[in-house]
């Protein structure tokens, strides 16, 4: 099948991609000049696992090219899929300029060309949205909508071998299409579903408030923990083994960041007041997620008196979570941000996302490697759960310390281990550990 994909980040990139490798023919259109010229040469302009060696084999085979050419993009196009960005706009709602924008131009190409593509929205875009571009094309091509559920990080795995397809759906030769173009990632327990096409976009927004629930839910329970001595580590084992309850986006922390849960959440509370149906769970989501990061920084700020002037404090992880480059709403930004305003000299070390970072807080302090960002520190932060801050080496960690202080807002050691290796460590939900008297 001839394929169009418009918009080229995280979503678009991964989906023309993955739709390339099973033989389809796709062109991959986007606005950003500078985007397109970096995809032409062949490289991702984000990282994402696995992502690159995908790209290279579809370019190879002739099967994926990029363009910012609207009208060869368009030309042929069996099937298009609106993949751009639905951002949180200034008044709160969720931003569907760009996505009617794109129907705006393919309802002009369409006119031009008389050509009939099946246009599908996979932009996580609020009720009614698809409905909207189906009016902007006057009846002139079938439309569809078909939420995506990939996790930044494990994209193409996700892409490939869904837990399910939605497909939001009211045309039977559409239907048929997009049943062929789905058949390598479905099947053995992997479902493709056909709903109506407002069901299917209200279940990306419910599916994103339900674990945006979970984490703010496990974070409530991890202050409750605190101030009543209970430790969240058992409270969580405990909870997990009863298998309706399930162990994930169960962890406490510094809570969701990212391109989506926080701009979904505050989408479905839009939706509620628009709706006159206030989503009060949903408020108090979002109301915790915020006050979760104002809490740690309050915390670190609470070890040093409230004066941090002159003090340096580095941050380890600087994505909003790990095997990513997106900083978008990460927890680091506001900690850095706070701790910078405060006076403190804030160094920062991330494997993927330090360029991303620092476009996003300047007069952070990169370093090129997660020792380095230690030295002379009076403290780290953990912020993000890379892989290589789960063992490190502990005795240059203190070495390189100017005090023996670590806040860790990700639960990735355990504070018992953290006292007899001498640090003040500071958790989530868990007794904080004060250096053993020697
Ligand atoms: N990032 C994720 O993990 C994820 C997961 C599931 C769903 N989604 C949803 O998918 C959508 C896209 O998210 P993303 O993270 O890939 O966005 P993104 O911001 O990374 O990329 C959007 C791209 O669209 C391009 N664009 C904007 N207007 C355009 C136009 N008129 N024509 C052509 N290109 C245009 C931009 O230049 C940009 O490259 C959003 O609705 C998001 O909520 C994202």
């Amino acid at each position: 099948m001839k394929i169009t994909v418009v918009g080229t980040g995280y979503v678009g990139l991964v989906t023309g991609t993955c739709f390339a490798n099973t033989g389809n023919t796709v062109a991959c259109l986007d606005i950003d000049p500078q985007k397109v010229e970096t995809l032409q040469q062949g490289e991702a302009p984000f990282f994402e696992p696995s992502l690159s060696e995908l790209m290279t084999r579809s370019i190879e085979a002739k099967r994926l090219v990029f363009t910012n050419n609207k009208a060869s993009a368009y030309e042929n196009a069996d099937i298009i899929f609106i993949c751009v960005g639905t951002p949180t706009g200034i008044d709160g709602r969720c931003d569907t300029s760009h996505v009617l924008q794109v129907a705006d131009d393919i309802a002009s190409h369409v006119a031009d060309c008389n050509s009939q593509p099946i246009v599908i929205v996979k932009s996580t875009v609020p009720v009614g949205t698809t409905h909207k571009v189906a009016e902007r094309l006057r009846g002139t091509c079938a439309v569809a909508n078909n939420p995506e559920f990939l996790r930044e990080g494990n994209a193409i795995e996700d892409f490939m071998r869904p837990d399910r397809v939605i497909c939001g759906i009211e045309d039977d030769d559409a239907k048929r299409v997009l049943t062929k173009l789905y058949g390598p990632f479905v099947g053995q327990g992997r479902p493709l579903l056909m709903f109506d096409i407002r069901s299917s976009e209200m279940v990306k927004y419910a599916s994103n408030a339900m674990l945006a629930c979970k984490i703010s839910f496990i974070n409530e329970i991890s202050s409750l923990c605190e101030r009543n001595g209970a430790n969240i580590d058992n409270v969580r084992t405990g909870m997990c083994s009863d298998n309706r309850i399930g162990t994930q986006f169960f962890r406490p922390g510094l809570g969701y960041g990212g391109s989506c849960f926080p701009k979904d959440t505050l989408a479905v509370i839009e939706m509620g007041e628009d709706a006159n149906a206030p989503c009060l769970v949903n408020t108090a989501v979002h109301e915790i997620n915020k006050r979760q990061r104002e809490w740690f920084v309050d915390r670190i700020l609470g070890h040093f008196d409230y004066c941090v002037k002159g003090k340096k404090i580095a941050l380890w992880g600087l994505a909003f979570k790990p095997r990513t480059d997106d900083v978008r709403d990460a927890p680091a930004i506001d900690i850095a941000r706070t701790l910078l305003s405060a006076g403190a000299e804030v160094t920062g070390f991330d494997p993927e996302a330090w360029e991303t970072f620092q476009q996003e807080v300047p007069d952070i302090e990169i370093a090129m490697d997660m020792y380095s960002a230690l030295d002379g520190a009076d403290a780290v932060v953990i912020c993000t759960e890379w892989s290589q801050f789960s063992a490190p080496d502990f005795e240059q960690v203190k070495a390189l310390l100017n005090s023996q202080v670590i806040f860790d807002g990700r639960n990735i050691y355990t504070p018992e281990d953290m006292r007899e290796l001498g640090f003040q460590y500071y958790s989530v939900g868990r007794p904080t550990m004060e250096i053993c008297a020697t």
